[in-house]
């Protein structure tokens, strides 16, 4: 498969990140993704390893020894990944896109200093804190609460599936700092910038789940979480709004993870075709294979267009919140259809972990479901529709 996967024309630099991304995902990420898998295992050394090329602080500037790239370079690398694993890439996804982008926008020089280089270059991974056991789509219902202690804050709440949890050393976590009896929905919500060693902070129920297994996925426990003053991120009441804006970033790494997913059950599909033989013939030369080997590589460049174009729009500073959600909503529905016939193409090896498109038939469904469900995207991308 050359460089170019898409349209989009690359410069020489994004040529060599592709590149580099693609030796690192082939040595470093293919040869084990099917056995962490298998043992749902997360390897740590990953984050150092993405650190050191510089992959986990992508999106920032080199003064916090960040890479500085575009945000089309950054999607470009994250896709690469995405082929070979998509639990190594939701992890550079959520760390470049949510904590690192909330800190670079809202925090303080001092948080920035403290956190944001040693994000950078991987001795530090990070996390998002929004949902809560009985608060998903519905974001702004959130209940845990944060109370004044002095010149800080005592948090008490339980925040759930909280991707990376288990490894974080720093999370964005969102609480009320509104009182029960002043309820200001969701401009009652701030942002907390969490370290593992604060007292009461707590690692919980690790979930067994379908696919992405080699992502640890954790509920964070806070039980009167004792959190210093300098740790809020920005305004008091804004933490929701942050929370959104930071999402509408996030939904194109996870699009960009779809994308990569999608692409690997393709270039399976294509090779296993190729090589398949039935009623005397690879099962390629039938008709209903070319349409259905067609279909999936032109919703791939659709979804994909659709991305870049959206990067692009971003990086002029243009306003993406909906198609943020278009470019989530049509790579995740893209991601599970391909891997759904994928599985199909290969048949009863289709539903074997011997192969690994069962892998990435898993692997689609969860970007169908967080950072927004498609119900969700929809629903955003509706509102925008109809909004004055
Ligand atoms: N940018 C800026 N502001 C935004 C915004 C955006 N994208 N979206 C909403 N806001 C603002 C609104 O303008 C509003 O402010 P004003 O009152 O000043 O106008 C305020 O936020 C409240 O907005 P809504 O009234 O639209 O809020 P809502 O309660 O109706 O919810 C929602 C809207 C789109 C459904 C939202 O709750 C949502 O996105 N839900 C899904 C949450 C989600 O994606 N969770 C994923 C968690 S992270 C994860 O998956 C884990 C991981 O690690 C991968």
């Amino acid at each position: 498969m050359p460089v170019e996967t898409s349209l989009t024309p690359l410069t020489d630099e994004q040529r060599a990140i592709v590149e580099t991304a693609r030796a690192f995902a082939a040595t470093e990420l293919a040869p084990h993704a099917a056995d962490w898998d298998a043992r749902a295992h997360f390897e740590p050394s990953l984050v150092a390893k993405l650190g050191g090329l510089g992959f986990l602080g992508m999106l920032l500037p080199e003064a916090h020894d960040g890479l500085g790239l575009d945000t089309l370079t950054y999607l470009l690398a994250l896709e690469e990944i995405a082929v070979a694993d998509a639990s190594a890439a939701v992890m550079m996804s959520v760390h470049n896109s949510l904590p690192t982008q909330m800190l670079l926008r809202w925090g303080t020089p001092e948080q920035q200093r403290r956190f944001l280089a040693p994000m950078a270059r991987g001795e530090l991974l990070g996390a998002f804190c929004l949902s809560e056991p009985d608060s998903g789509s519905d974001a702004a219902s959130l209940r845990t609460q944060a109370v004044r202690d002095g010149d800080g804050w005592r948090l008490t709440g339980t925040k759930a599936w909280v991707t990376q949890g288990t490894h974080a050393g720093v999370l964005l976590c969102m609480a009320r700092t509104d009182t029960p009896e002043a309820r200001r929905g969701a401009k009652g919500i701030s942002t907390f910038i969490l370290t593992p060693d604060l007292p009461g902070f707590g690692v919980g129920k690790k979930e067994d789940k379908l696919g992405l297994r080699a992502s640890p996925t954790v509920q964070i426990v806070l039980d009167d979480c004792r959190v210093p003053g300098d740790r809020l991120l920005g305004q008091e009441g804004q933490g929701f709004i942050y929370a959104m804006q930071s999402l509408d970033h996030g939904r194109l790494g996870i699009a960009a993870q779809a994308i990569g997913i999608a692409r690997a059950a393709f270039e399976a599909a294509v090779a296993y075709a190729a090589e398949r033989r039935q009623f005397g013939q690879p099962i390629r030369d039938f008709q209903a294979l070319q349409f259905k080997l067609a279909d999936m590589a032109a919703r791939i460049a659709s979804a994909r267009a659709l991305l870049h174009a959206t990067a692009a729009a971003k990086d002029r500073g243009e306003p993406i919140t909906r198609f943020g959600s278009m470019c989530k909503l049509l790579a995740s529905e893209t991601a599970m259809w391909v891997t759904t016939q994928a599985v199909q193409v290969f048949g009863g090896y289709g539903y074997v972990k011997e192969y690994p498109v069962e892998r990435y038939f898993r692997d689609a469904k969860v970007t169908e479901i967080y950072e927004g469900t498609s119900e969700v995207q929809r629903v955003v991308i509706a509102r925008e529709l109809y909004a004055d």
